[in-house]
């Protein structure tokens, strides 16, 4: 330990969380429907699994783009040697043009204020580089993106201040919480650069209203401190109300010229509204030319690989494919919420009204034997290692009320999601007869009866019961 930096040894990267835990749990214990029936199902991971099929009809009508060819001719050298940070000037105009789509062409962005990046995780935290010095301070609205700790934080020395929001509105933005947050950051003698939010929101899955975009702007405003919107979730809006981006709402309120629009930074990448976390594609949108600049220096730490944007810039040039995508990608996630939606509510748990995401943002309040995060905790575990599901808990997200749990319903198949309602339902009837069971007893203890069976062993007599046709795990 003492031959490294204090940075590589500190834990300010937040990676101990039960958000990243439950991952490492799975791991160990993963889910096959044929060579580990019993095993834990992933519930924790905002992948977007629903649209392959759809890309991939794509790439076998367009061979070229996947094996590096030009009119037939192969491109394999001019790409191998491609090196220009400023990236492939095709997949730019392609990129932007999707972007301005998912908005419904409101907004339209300028080629040469994006800097592309391997992904949102380096983009926000080149955004840290560019508007804040270590020791400075964001204030991101609660619950947020249990990413974010080790993104923003980590090596830039940025502080996150959390913006406590609560269930009572729904999660929404308000005046006071921005405010006791800022009042907060000073009391802590921390310097605020900026807003971060996340629209629509990881992990509540619901669009950034007008009202509280109006009232970020006009906070950031007053403040003279920035305003990023990481909406990299913006494609996956399959819901009514719409999504506004920040930029639409700057613009609608003629700000355009002022040096509030130069504050306004965008954060954008196609791991979720194209499901290719694996391909590394994400981007910065800025108004200020030195951020452009700075950040287009420091995407050479990230880059982008050149088959990658070939690939993807012939994808999103295909109009008739991108108009597609969209519509049927988000119509495939309505119908996966809704699942699960009714699922849970079956189960007797209900969720957030969402329109947006991969995921719902769980009450499982009523679960706990306290309201407390230690009660969170046990629950967590409960579900983890008996009922076998990963789901995210609140306290991961920073969420302030203990009980929420963040599960996500699009990065396995129907059948496997429908496993984990029923593995849910028999949870909760389990833990009901149970609950039954101990009140039964504590009448005949009070008159004298003591009754035989623990709770754990009729929680874990439920579990082995689910499957029909089970299999030992392999590992
Ligand atoms: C809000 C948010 N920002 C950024 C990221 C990181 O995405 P990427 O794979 O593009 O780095 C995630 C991933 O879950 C996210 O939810």
């Amino acid at each position: 330990m003492k031959f490294l930096s204090t940075k590589a040894t500190c834990n300010s990267h937040g990676q101990d969380s039960s958000y990243f835990l439950g991952w490492q749990e799975y791991e160990k214990n993963p889910y096959d429907e044929v060579k580990n029936p019993t095993g834990i199902i992933q519930m924790g991971l905002a992948e977007n699994q629903l649209s392959f099929d759809i890309m991939e009809s794509w790439m076998k009508a367009n061979p070229d783009a996947v094996s590096l060819k030009r009119d037939g001719e192969s491109i394999f050298r001019e790409l191998a040697l491609f090196q220009d940070y400023h990236g492939l000037p095709a997949f730019k105009n392609a990129l932007v043009d999707f972007m301005s789509e998912i908005r419904e062409n409101k907004v339209s962005f300028d080629v040469d204020k994006l800097v592309l990046t391997a992904g949102s995780t380096p983009a926000n935290e080149t955004l840290m580089f560019c508007l804040a010095n270590p020791g400075e301070a964001f204030l991101l609205p609660t619950p947020y993106y249990p990413g974010f700790d080790r993104d923003l934080k980590w090596r830039t020395g940025v502080e996150i201040v959390p913006i406590h929001c609560s269930s009572s509105n729904g999660f929404e933005i308000t005046q006071s919480a921005l405010e006791a947050a800022y009042l907060e950051a000073n009391k802590l003698n921390l310097k605020v650069k900026g807003v971060l939010i996340t629209n629509p929101s990881n992990p509540l899955g619901t669009t950034t209203t007008r009202d509280e975009l109006n009232l970020l702007i006009n906070f950031v405003n007053e403040k003279k401190i920035h305003l990023i919107s990481d909406e990299i979730y913006s494609g996956t809006v399959f819901d009514s109300p719409g999504f506004t981006s920040v930029l639409e709402a700057v613009k609608d309120k003629n700000l355009e010229d002022t040096d509030v629009w130069s504050r306004v930074h965008v954060v954008y990448s196609l791991s979720k509204d194209l499901g290719l976390p694996g391909f590394r594609i994400g981007a910065i949108y800025s108004n200020d030319e030195m951020v452009v600049a700075a950040a287009t220096k420091m995407s050479s730490f990230g880059l982008i690989s050149s088959q990658t944007q070939y690939l993807l810039s012939a994808m999103l040039s295909d109009k008739k494919f991108t108009s597609n995508y969209i519509v049927e990608n988000k119509k495939r996630l309505q119908v996966r919420h809704d699942m699960l939606v009714s699922g849970l509510q079956n189960a007797g748990i209900g969720c957030l009204n969402s329109n947006a995401g991969l995921f719902c943002w769980v009450d499982m309040r009523h679960l706990l034997t306290s309201n407390t995060f230690e009660a969170e905790m046990d629950l967590w575990k409960k579900v983890l290692y008996e009922v076998k599901l990963n789901i995210s808990p609140g306290a991961s997200c920073h969420c302030t009320e203990p009980g929420w749990f963040r599960v996500c319903f699009a990065n396995m198949s129907e059948e496997t999601l429908n496993l984990a309602l029923q593995r849910v339902k028999a949870f909760i009837v389990a833990s009901t007869a149970d609950q039954n069971r101990r009140t039964t007893h504590r009448r005949h203890h009070s008159m004298g009866h003591a009754m035989g069976h623990s709770r754990r062993m009729s929680l874990s007599k439920w579990v082995f019961q689910i499957s029909a046709h089970e299999h030992e795990p392999e590992r």
